[in-house]
Protein backbone atom coordinates (compact mmCIF):
# COMPACT_ATOMS: atom_id res chain seq x y z
CA UNK A 1 0.00 0.00 0.00
CA UNK A 2 2.80 2.68 1.04
CA UNK A 3 4.14 2.07 -2.30
CA UNK A 4 1.15 2.47 -4.08
CA UNK A 5 0.42 5.81 -2.28
CA UNK A 6 2.43 8.76 -3.69
CA UNK A 7 2.30 7.69 -6.65
CA UNK A 8 -1.62 7.66 -6.54
CA UNK A 9 -1.44 11.34 -5.26
CA UNK A 10 0.93 12.27 -8.28
CA UNK A 11 -1.85 10.74 -10.53
CA UNK A 12 -4.12 13.05 -9.01
CA UNK A 13 -1.99 15.99 -8.60
CA UNK A 14 -0.90 15.69 -12.62
CA UNK A 15 -4.99 14.88 -13.64
CA UNK A 16 -6.37 17.96 -11.33
CA UNK A 17 -4.07 20.48 -12.60
CA UNK A 18 -5.41 23.09 -14.53
CA UNK A 19 -5.39 23.69 -18.34
CA UNK A 20 -2.60 25.83 -19.66
CA UNK A 21 -4.11 29.18 -20.38
CA UNK A 22 -3.55 29.79 -23.79
CA UNK A 23 -1.73 33.09 -24.43
CA UNK A 24 -4.10 36.30 -25.67
CA UNK A 25 -3.59 36.94 -29.30
CA UNK A 26 -2.09 40.35 -28.11
CA UNK A 27 -0.01 38.73 -25.77
CA UNK A 28 1.37 36.06 -29.00
CA UNK A 29 1.97 39.15 -31.42
CA UNK A 30 3.70 41.02 -28.87
CA UNK A 31 5.89 38.06 -28.47
CA UNK A 32 6.12 37.32 -32.27
CA UNK A 33 7.10 41.58 -32.76
CA UNK A 34 10.31 41.16 -29.64
CA UNK A 35 11.05 38.08 -31.29
CA UNK A 36 11.35 39.89 -34.79
CA UNK A 37 12.90 42.37 -33.48
CA UNK A 38 15.66 40.64 -32.42
CA UNK A 39 16.07 38.94 -35.66
CA UNK A 40 16.50 41.81 -37.19
CA UNK A 41 19.23 43.39 -35.12
CA UNK A 42 22.18 42.20 -37.20
CA UNK A 43 20.59 44.38 -40.36
CA UNK A 44 20.03 46.73 -38.10
CA UNK A 45 23.51 47.34 -37.15
CA UNK A 46 25.03 47.11 -40.80
CA UNK A 47 22.87 49.82 -41.60
CA UNK A 48 23.83 51.92 -39.13
CA UNK A 49 27.52 50.77 -39.54
CA UNK A 50 27.18 52.18 -43.37
CA UNK A 51 25.51 54.94 -42.37
CA UNK A 52 27.96 56.29 -39.63
CA UNK A 53 29.50 58.80 -41.59
CA UNK A 54 26.30 60.92 -42.57
CA UNK A 55 25.77 61.32 -38.92
CA UNK A 56 26.73 64.21 -36.61
CA UNK A 57 28.89 63.31 -33.82
CA UNK A 58 26.78 62.46 -30.43
CA UNK A 59 23.06 62.03 -31.78
CA UNK A 60 21.80 58.70 -31.14
CA UNK A 61 21.95 57.62 -34.39
CA UNK A 62 26.28 58.20 -34.14
CA UNK A 63 26.59 56.21 -31.27
CA UNK A 64 24.40 53.68 -32.77
CA UNK A 65 26.22 53.39 -35.60
CA UNK A 66 29.79 53.64 -34.09
CA UNK A 67 28.38 51.08 -31.31
CA UNK A 68 27.75 48.82 -34.23
CA UNK A 69 31.58 49.90 -36.14
CA UNK A 70 33.45 48.68 -33.05
CA UNK A 71 32.16 45.60 -33.16
CA UNK A 72 28.61 45.53 -31.73
CA UNK A 73 26.75 43.30 -30.01
CA UNK A 74 28.63 39.89 -28.88
CA UNK A 75 26.96 37.45 -26.24
CA UNK A 76 27.97 34.85 -24.53
CA UNK A 77 31.67 35.83 -23.12
CA UNK A 78 32.32 33.38 -20.53
CA UNK A 79 32.87 34.60 -17.45
CA UNK A 80 36.70 33.97 -16.53
CA UNK A 81 37.26 35.88 -13.47
CA UNK A 82 35.03 37.31 -10.48
CA UNK A 83 35.96 39.21 -7.23
CA UNK A 84 36.48 37.06 -3.97
CA UNK A 85 32.75 38.78 -2.40
CA UNK A 86 31.00 37.78 -5.35
CA UNK A 87 27.72 36.52 -4.04
CA UNK A 88 26.83 33.71 -6.88
CA UNK A 89 28.08 30.25 -6.43
CA UNK A 90 30.82 28.59 -8.21
CA UNK A 91 28.58 26.97 -10.61
CA UNK A 92 26.75 29.26 -11.39
CA UNK A 93 29.82 31.66 -12.36
CA UNK A 94 31.11 29.02 -14.24
CA UNK A 95 27.37 28.73 -16.54
CA UNK A 96 27.85 32.13 -16.34
CA UNK A 97 28.35 34.40 -19.93
CA UNK A 98 28.43 38.14 -20.69
CA UNK A 99 27.39 40.03 -23.35
CA UNK A 100 28.59 43.66 -24.52
CA UNK A 101 28.24 46.34 -27.38
CA UNK A 102 24.44 46.10 -26.38
CA UNK A 103 24.10 49.53 -24.95
CA UNK A 104 22.94 52.11 -27.82
CA UNK A 105 20.96 49.18 -29.91
CA UNK A 106 19.94 46.66 -27.74
CA UNK A 107 18.98 48.40 -24.91
CA UNK A 108 17.84 51.33 -26.88
CA UNK A 109 19.76 53.57 -24.63
CA UNK A 110 21.05 55.98 -27.40
CA UNK A 111 18.56 59.00 -26.99
CA UNK A 112 19.50 59.00 -23.32
CA UNK A 113 22.81 59.02 -23.67
CA UNK A 114 22.90 61.48 -26.37
CA UNK A 115 20.69 64.01 -24.67
CA UNK A 116 23.33 63.81 -21.21
CA UNK A 117 25.89 63.70 -23.16
CA UNK A 118 25.41 66.97 -24.95
CA UNK A 119 26.88 69.54 -22.76
CA UNK A 120 30.17 67.72 -21.95
CA UNK A 121 30.94 66.68 -26.01
CA UNK A 122 33.48 69.01 -27.61
CA UNK A 123 32.18 72.03 -30.04
CA UNK A 124 34.01 71.06 -33.32
CA UNK A 125 30.94 69.40 -35.97
CA UNK A 126 31.73 66.17 -37.57
CA UNK A 127 33.24 67.81 -40.26
CA UNK A 128 35.62 69.25 -39.04
CA UNK A 129 36.46 66.07 -36.63
CA UNK A 130 36.37 64.26 -40.40
CA UNK A 131 39.64 67.00 -40.86
CA UNK A 132 41.29 66.66 -38.38
CA UNK A 133 44.74 64.74 -38.96
CA UNK A 134 44.83 61.08 -37.40
CA UNK A 135 47.22 61.68 -34.38
CA UNK A 136 47.74 59.97 -31.41
CA UNK A 137 46.26 60.69 -26.95
CA UNK A 138 46.00 64.19 -26.45
CA UNK A 139 47.04 64.69 -23.28
CA UNK A 140 46.87 68.13 -23.25
CA UNK A 141 45.22 70.78 -20.42
CA UNK A 142 42.33 72.39 -21.88
CA UNK A 143 42.42 75.57 -22.98
CA UNK A 144 41.78 78.15 -19.76
CA UNK A 145 44.18 77.25 -17.28
CA UNK A 146 43.40 75.76 -14.27
CA UNK A 147 40.05 74.25 -16.20
CA UNK A 148 40.84 69.58 -15.48
CA UNK A 149 40.55 68.05 -18.61
CA UNK A 150 37.19 65.66 -19.11
CA UNK A 151 37.48 62.04 -17.46
CA UNK A 152 35.50 59.47 -19.11
CA UNK A 153 35.21 56.61 -16.50
CA UNK A 154 33.17 53.03 -17.42
CA UNK A 155 33.29 50.53 -15.48
CA UNK A 156 32.89 47.34 -17.21
CA UNK A 157 35.03 47.01 -20.04
CA UNK A 158 34.65 43.91 -21.92
CA UNK A 159 35.72 44.34 -25.16
CA UNK A 160 36.20 47.68 -25.05
CA UNK A 161 33.32 48.58 -27.59
CA UNK A 162 32.51 51.10 -25.26
CA UNK A 163 35.98 52.92 -24.63
CA UNK A 164 35.91 52.70 -28.72
CA UNK A 165 32.87 54.71 -28.85
CA UNK A 166 34.25 57.21 -25.51
CA UNK A 167 37.41 58.06 -27.14
CA UNK A 168 35.95 58.72 -30.53
CA UNK A 169 32.97 61.21 -29.24
CA UNK A 170 36.18 62.53 -26.27
CA UNK A 171 39.07 63.13 -28.45
CA UNK A 172 40.38 65.38 -26.26
CA UNK A 173 39.92 63.39 -22.38
CA UNK A 174 40.89 61.12 -20.56
CA UNK A 175 39.24 58.05 -20.78
CA UNK A 176 39.91 55.00 -18.71
CA UNK A 177 38.12 51.63 -18.08
CA UNK A 178 37.83 49.73 -15.21
CA UNK A 179 37.39 45.81 -14.73
CA UNK A 180 37.69 43.03 -12.94
CA UNK A 181 38.64 41.07 -15.94
CA UNK A 182 40.81 42.69 -18.66
CA UNK A 183 41.89 39.68 -20.74
CA UNK A 184 38.46 39.78 -23.18
CA UNK A 185 39.67 43.54 -23.82
CA UNK A 186 43.14 42.94 -24.62
CA UNK A 187 42.31 39.99 -26.86
CA UNK A 188 40.06 42.19 -28.96
CA UNK A 189 42.19 45.48 -28.81
CA UNK A 190 44.27 44.64 -31.81
CA UNK A 191 40.59 44.52 -33.61
CA UNK A 192 39.54 47.66 -32.01
CA UNK A 193 41.90 48.76 -34.42
CA UNK A 194 41.94 47.49 -37.47
CA UNK A 195 38.15 48.74 -37.10
CA UNK A 196 39.60 52.10 -36.88
CA UNK A 197 39.25 53.03 -32.56
CA UNK A 198 41.89 54.58 -30.82
CA UNK A 199 42.90 56.94 -33.92
CA UNK A 200 42.17 59.87 -32.00
CA UNK A 201 41.84 58.84 -28.69
CA UNK A 202 43.63 56.11 -26.35
CA UNK A 203 41.92 54.52 -23.43
CA UNK A 204 43.76 53.71 -20.24
CA UNK A 205 42.81 50.28 -18.46
CA UNK A 206 43.21 49.02 -14.80
CA UNK A 207 41.37 46.38 -12.77
CA UNK A 208 38.91 47.29 -10.43
CA UNK A 209 36.36 44.95 -8.25
CA UNK A 210 33.26 46.90 -7.73
CA UNK A 211 32.27 44.88 -5.13
CA UNK A 212 35.59 45.83 -3.19
CA UNK A 213 36.37 48.92 -4.40
CA UNK A 214 38.54 49.75 -1.28
CA UNK A 215 41.24 46.58 -2.37
CA UNK A 216 42.14 49.22 -5.17
CA UNK A 217 43.15 52.87 -5.05
CA UNK A 218 41.12 54.81 -7.38
CA UNK A 219 42.32 57.80 -5.43
CA UNK A 220 46.06 57.10 -7.50
CA UNK A 221 43.64 56.06 -10.69
CA UNK A 222 42.05 58.78 -11.24
CA UNK A 223 44.97 61.41 -9.93
CA UNK A 224 44.11 65.22 -9.85
CA UNK A 225 41.32 64.86 -12.29
CA UNK A 226 37.81 64.83 -11.54
CA UNK A 227 35.55 62.69 -13.15
CA UNK A 228 32.93 64.35 -15.65
CA UNK A 229 30.93 61.25 -17.25
CA UNK A 230 30.40 58.21 -15.33
CA UNK A 231 28.99 54.94 -16.76
CA UNK A 232 28.98 52.04 -14.83
CA UNK A 233 28.34 48.52 -16.89
CA UNK A 234 29.96 46.21 -14.65
CA UNK A 235 28.62 43.66 -11.90
CA UNK A 236 24.70 45.31 -12.11
CA UNK A 237 23.87 44.38 -8.87
CA UNK A 238 22.79 46.78 -6.68
CA UNK A 239 25.74 46.05 -4.02
CA UNK A 240 28.31 46.58 -6.79
CA UNK A 241 26.78 50.33 -8.27
CA UNK A 242 26.17 51.63 -4.51
CA UNK A 243 30.14 50.93 -3.59
CA UNK A 244 31.04 52.29 -7.14
CA UNK A 245 29.20 55.15 -6.32
CA UNK A 246 30.49 55.74 -3.04
CA UNK A 247 34.20 55.11 -4.43
CA UNK A 248 33.97 57.79 -7.41
CA UNK A 249 32.15 60.06 -5.19
CA UNK A 250 35.19 62.47 -4.37
CA UNK A 251 36.28 62.79 -8.05
CA UNK A 252 33.51 63.66 -9.48
CA UNK A 253 33.35 67.40 -11.05
CA UNK A 254 30.96 70.25 -9.81
CA UNK A 255 29.08 69.39 -13.59
CA UNK A 256 28.63 65.50 -13.87
CA UNK A 257 26.61 62.81 -15.68
CA UNK A 258 26.72 59.13 -13.51
CA UNK A 259 24.87 56.57 -15.88
CA UNK A 260 24.26 53.47 -14.46
CA UNK A 261 22.60 50.35 -16.88
CA UNK A 262 20.70 47.19 -16.43
CA UNK A 263 19.64 47.72 -13.28
CA UNK A 264 15.27 48.62 -13.37
CA UNK A 265 15.35 48.95 -8.99
CA UNK A 266 18.67 50.54 -8.07
CA UNK A 267 17.04 54.04 -8.37
CA UNK A 268 15.37 53.92 -4.85
CA UNK A 269 18.97 53.24 -3.27
CA UNK A 270 20.85 55.92 -4.97
CA UNK A 271 17.72 58.26 -4.29
CA UNK A 272 17.89 57.37 -0.41
CA UNK A 273 21.62 57.15 0.02
CA UNK A 274 22.62 59.89 -2.42
CA UNK A 275 19.88 62.75 -1.86
CA UNK A 276 21.85 65.74 -2.92
CA UNK A 277 21.77 64.27 -6.22
CA UNK A 278 18.75 64.66 -9.21
CA UNK A 279 18.01 60.99 -10.29
CA UNK A 280 16.35 60.08 -13.12
CA UNK A 281 15.13 56.23 -14.29
CA UNK A 282 14.39 55.41 -17.61
CA UNK A 283 13.24 51.87 -17.45
CA UNK A 284 16.87 49.86 -16.98
CA UNK A 285 19.04 52.63 -16.60
CA UNK A 286 19.35 55.53 -14.07
CA UNK A 287 21.23 58.66 -14.80
CA UNK A 288 22.74 60.81 -11.69
CA UNK A 289 23.95 64.54 -11.85
CA UNK A 290 24.01 67.39 -9.15
CA UNK A 291 21.17 69.00 -8.65
CA UNK A 292 22.29 72.40 -7.92
CA UNK A 293 19.40 73.55 -5.40
CA UNK A 294 19.53 70.12 -3.47
CA UNK A 295 23.17 69.98 -3.44
CA UNK A 296 23.64 74.15 -1.83
CA UNK A 297 20.84 72.82 0.77
CA UNK A 298 22.71 69.29 1.45
CA UNK A 299 25.87 71.11 1.88
CA UNK A 300 24.51 73.98 4.05
CA UNK A 301 22.88 70.94 6.04
CA UNK A 302 25.81 69.11 6.62
CA UNK A 303 27.42 72.43 7.77
CA UNK A 304 24.72 73.20 10.18
CA UNK A 305 25.04 69.39 11.28
CA UNK A 306 28.84 70.02 12.20
C1 LIG B 1 28.20 43.98 -19.69
S1 LIG B 1 29.92 43.72 -19.70
C2 LIG B 1 30.52 45.32 -20.16
C3 LIG B 1 30.23 45.70 -21.58
C4 LIG B 1 30.96 46.93 -22.08
N1 LIG B 1 30.71 48.08 -21.27
C5 LIG B 1 30.64 47.25 -23.52
O1 LIG B 1 30.48 48.42 -23.84
O2 LIG B 1 30.57 46.35 -24.33
C6 LIG B 1 30.25 43.65 -17.98
C7 LIG B 1 31.70 43.75 -17.57
O3 LIG B 1 31.73 43.94 -16.16
C8 LIG B 1 32.82 43.25 -15.62
N2 LIG B 1 32.59 42.94 -14.22
C9 LIG B 1 31.81 41.94 -13.70
N3 LIG B 1 31.88 41.95 -12.36
C10 LIG B 1 32.70 42.97 -12.02
C11 LIG B 1 33.18 43.50 -10.78
N4 LIG B 1 32.83 42.95 -9.63
N5 LIG B 1 34.01 44.56 -10.81
C12 LIG B 1 34.39 45.11 -11.98
N6 LIG B 1 33.98 44.67 -13.18
C13 LIG B 1 33.14 43.61 -13.21
C14 LIG B 1 32.95 42.00 -16.49
O4 LIG B 1 34.27 41.49 -16.44
C15 LIG B 1 32.54 42.54 -17.87
O5 LIG B 1 33.67 42.89 -18.62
Amino acid sequence: MSNIRPSSVKIRKLTERKPQRRPTLRARIARGARAAKRRSYPVRERYYRLTRALRSRGTAGWLISTEATYGGYVEGVPVRRTGRCDPKSTAALRRATMAGGDRMLRHAYAPAYARRLRPFVPEHTARELAREPTRGPSRAEPAGGCRRRTTVLEIGVLHGTGLAIWCDLFPDARVVGLDIDLDPYYANVNRLHSLGAFRRNQPEVYLFDQLEPERYDIAEIIGHDTVQVCIDDGHHSNRAVLNTMHAVLPFLDQQFVYFVEDNPGVHRRIRAQFPQFAVESAGELTMVSRDADRSTLWQVSCLSAL
